[in-house]
Order: C-alpha cells, then structure tokens, then sequence
C-alpha cells in the first residue's frame, strides 16, 4: 500500500504549522514536523558544544552525525498545543525548542548533508503506515518528491516578523521588530542559500503568499488545492 503525502514546504512564519495540523486533523493523517527534528539536533549539538550561538564556530560535522545517529524521536500529537510533542530517547522535550535562538541552532545544522541523511529515513517511514501531512523545508523537493501534494507556503519577511512580534505580545514577552526582522533574515538566507537540500519550492508545488491572508484563508485554499488534486 501506497499512503497519501502532503507536504508544505516554506520558511518559518508562514503560517505551516496551523495548517498542517489542520490537514491532519481533517484527514486523519500523522503530522512530521521535520523542523522538530533539526531543532533537536540543534539543541543537543549546542549543549554538546559542537555549535556557537552566533554560528562562529565550525562544526565537526561527524561529531554532529553521531550525536544525531544517537537520538531516539518520536511525535505525539497534543490537542492542547495544537502541535506534536516531541519524545528524544523516551523523555518529552518542552516547547523551548520551538524559539528562534533554537531555530537558528536548527538551520546551522541542517547545513550538513551527513546530518540531513541520517533524518531522511526516519522521515520518510513515517509516510508507510498511514497518510502524511510534512511540514519543512525540502519534503516536496528531498523527502517525498513523489508526493500526492505539494505546496510552498511563504510570505514577506516583514509581514512574518510582524506576526512573531504579535505572537510574543499575546504571549506576555517583550518583541523588538527590528531585531526580529533581523533574525528571520539571517536564517532565510541559511536555508535557501545552503548547497543540500536548500529551501525552494519544489516544481510541481503550489506556491501560495500568506502575506495578505489569515489562517483560515490559508487553509481553505491549501484544502481546495488537495481536492483537485484528487
Ligand atoms: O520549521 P522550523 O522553523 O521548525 O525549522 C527549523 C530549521 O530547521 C529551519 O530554519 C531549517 O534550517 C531546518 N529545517 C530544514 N529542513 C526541514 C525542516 C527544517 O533544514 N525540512
């Protein structure tokens, strides 16, 4: 049996996580949060040493690909978050790992074709038991370039540094816009300019601008384009 793969690729901001979670709630399909995966290992290179905060440091990347090889991740979906927990050699992982000093952990990582290999099969087996809706950067160009559907959701820089800022504030935190403009830059860059796997839209994606759009308009149209697409 052959299961159904939907991918929605693009940078973070663009509003993939709400949709995703959605799909697969609809649907009944599991959720791979692949930048879960990137965020961990950034995390653990980190604390390990392997990486500086302001990426000065060059990574040995065979210590990166042991220390990866090393950990044990599972998802379980929780109603509460919206969002998959994340289970690293049997123990949960708090929602630290989703801020941006770890987002920029994740992408000096994610650089290193050895550490992407040592994902892959983790990621595409979670596509042999039931349907899959995967959320990243390469699942439509990489990972599952057979899949059913394929969409690069993106938007403007400004436009995703304003919706960080607005989720910080409800969030009680301080935001600098600025500083957080600055910051989704620099990772953009990583991603899309890196030789492996960089982050672009695949060339049988839809690619849809979340810049002048809520979520629910996201995922109508995204749902839309999932039924035509049979
Ligand atoms: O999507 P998220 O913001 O959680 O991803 C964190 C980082 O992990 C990205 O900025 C990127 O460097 C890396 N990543 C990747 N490939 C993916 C998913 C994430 O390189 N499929």
């Amino acid at each position: 049996v052959r299961y159904p793969v939907i991918c929605i690729d693009g940078p973070s901001g663009a509003g993939k996580g709400t949709v995703t979670w959605r799909l697969a709630q609809a649907l009944g399909y599991q959720l791979l949060d692949s930048g879960a995966l990137y965020r961990i290992v950034g995390l653990k290179a980190f604390e390990a040493g392997l990486i500086t905060a302001d990426a000065s440091k060059v990574i040995d990347e065979m210590a990166v690909l042991q220390l990866t090889q090393s950990l044990d991740i599972a998802f379980v979906p929780n109603n509460e978050s919206g969002r998959v927990d994340i289970i690293v050699n049997d123990e949960a992982v708090g929602e630290q790992v989703r801020n941006e000093t770890i987002g920029g952990y994740a992408s000096q990582v994610a650089v290193y074709p050895k550490v992407r290999n040592a994902l892959l099969t983790l990621q595409q087996d979670m596509a042999t038991r039931s349907g899959l809706v995967a959320d990243g950067r390469d699942m439509g160009t990489v990972v599952f370039p057979n899949a059913d559907v394929k969409v690069f959701l993106t938007a403007s820089a400004e436009a995703r540094a304003k919706r960080r800022v607005t989720q910080l504030m409800e969030a009680g935190q301080v935001a600098d816009f600025e500083e957080i403009l600055t910051t989704i830059k620099a990772r953009d860059d990583r991603d899309e300019n890196r030789t492996t796997a960089p982050s672009k839209p695949a060339d049988d994606a839809l690619v849809l601008d979340s810049s002048m759009l809520d979520a629910n308009a996201v995922y109508e149209q995204i749902k839309k384009h999932c039924q035509n697409q049979g």
